[in-house]
């Protein structure tokens, strides 16, 4: 029987676009994953959660096994409030989502309609340009460089759509700190840039800030820290800091866009899990854990940009990342899409720029390396195997 006659304009819409994510072959055991943006294995807290299940089910029983019932669920929201606000967010709601995605889409849902305009960054996360698709096709895209969105490129874009009697953007996506995939970071006098074009343009900004207390050097200050007039939507996770398989994000915004995110949240929430991560949280040290994590992964950082200096022909080039889990390569004249499987037969993945980009074509000569996942040997051994793949396929 087809379906298709039972489907939603939105779905029968979305799927129109090409399938998500279905690009990346499945990847043997041996090969060494520089594709992947996950935490390294070492430093998801299995132990420490396995604890926290053990101590969660003894002192309450079946409690947080109900709908509602467990004391920690609500401790969850209080922790994430009590660091957001230590980190310079004072004003603001928050509603806990299943991860940064959960959040991502909710904000899409109350706030786009099909004929919406959202700005992006280009090249930015995939799954957000996902989302979005499934909402609007209607996409206003703005080059990022090394110091993150280029703010006076959105200005002049912005200035002329209003001359000309163009629709304006309701909403623009930004990841300002240590971005997906590019790894760069908004420079401060860029930030103040955006949230005064916010109110000049009078668009709302989501802040997706899934890497901010990754800093290696420096903290930056987040927009929503900025802005004074409810316009920043910040989403939040511990995927990066804590672990991706427990599914704890957040938004943090004034009341009314928290009171209709929660209008259509209809997942009840995930009780045991949450209560689970504030059990994990309440015997833990965050300020410990974090400083081991930017040491860590700003060693890893190390390791790769030392190797790439090695091992990469002179057309390649990259910005060193100060956060976060990736660096961003351009090789001059390369297809990376091409060079990905020259890449896999030496052991190695990477993926590929095209799919950060609206337009694939914009990201042929690029490609994203993640340093968080693999050891330091496999960084080594897989750099080397890259350079090995792009002297084969360009001599
Ligand atoms: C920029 C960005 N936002 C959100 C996410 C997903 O976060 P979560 O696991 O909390 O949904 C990722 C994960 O790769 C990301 O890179």
């Amino acid at each position: 029987m087809k379906m298709e006659g039972y489907f939603s304009r939105n779905i029968k819409d979305a799927l129109k676009n090409d399938p998500p994510g279905e690009w990346m072959p499945v990847l043997p055991d041996d090969c060494i994953r520089l594709s992947s943006g996950f935490p390294a294995p070492e430093l998801v807290p299995a132990d420490g959660l396995k604890n926290a299940v053990n101590r969660l089910l003894e002192e309450e029983e079946d409690l947080p096994l109900h709908y509602l019932g467990s004391p920690r669920f609500a401790r969850l929201k209080d922790y994430i409030q009590q660091r957001l606000q230590e980190r310079g967010l004072k004003d603001g709601e928050v509603l806990v989502t299943a991860g940064a995605c959960q959040g991502i889409d909710l904000l899409a849902r109350i706030l786009i309609d099909d004929q919406t305009l959202v700005a992006v960054e280009s090249p930015t996360y995939m799954e957000a340009l996902e989302v979005f698709q499934n909402y609007t096709e209607h996409f206003m895209s703005i080059p990022v460089d090394e110091y993150g969105l280029q703010t006076d490129r959105l200005e002049e874009v912005l200035a002329d759509r209003k001359e000309k009697g163009l629709p304006l953007p309701k909403l623009l996506y930004t990841i300002p700190t240590f971005q997906n995939p590019t790894g760069t970071t908004m420079s401060t006098e860029r930030r103040k840039h955006v949230v005064e074009l916010a109110e000049k343009f009078d668009f709302l900004v989501v802040e997706d800030d899934a890497y901010g207390e990754l800093f290696f050097e420096e903290q930056a200050v987040p927009l929503k820290a900025m802005d004074h007039h409810d316009r920043v939507l910040h989403v939040g996770s511990l995927s990066k800091v804590v672990a991706p398989g427990m599914r704890i994000g957040w938004v943090n915004a004034g009341p009314e866009v928290i009171t209709a995110l929660a209008w259509f949240k209809k997942d009840l929430d995930h009780p045991f899990i949450q209560a689970t991560m504030a059990a994990f949280l309440e015997n833990t040290d965050m300020v410990q854990r974090l400083s081991l994590l930017r040491e860590t992964y700003r060693e890893k950082r190390d390791v790769m940009i030392s190797e790439l200096e090695k091992s990469m022909p002179e057309r390649a080039s990259w910005y060193i990342p100060e956060g976060g889990y990736f660096v961003w390569i351009k090789v001059s004249g390369a297809d990376t899409s091409e060079l990905l499987q020259a890449a896999l037969d030496e052991g190695v993945s990477f993926i590929p720029g095209q799919y950060f980009f609206l337009n694939h074509e914009d990201g042929k000569e690029f490609l994203r390396l993640s340093f968080s996942y693999a050891s330091r040997d496999e960084i080594v051994d897989g750099v080397q195997k890259l350079g090995n793949a792009l002297a084969k396929l360009h001599g």
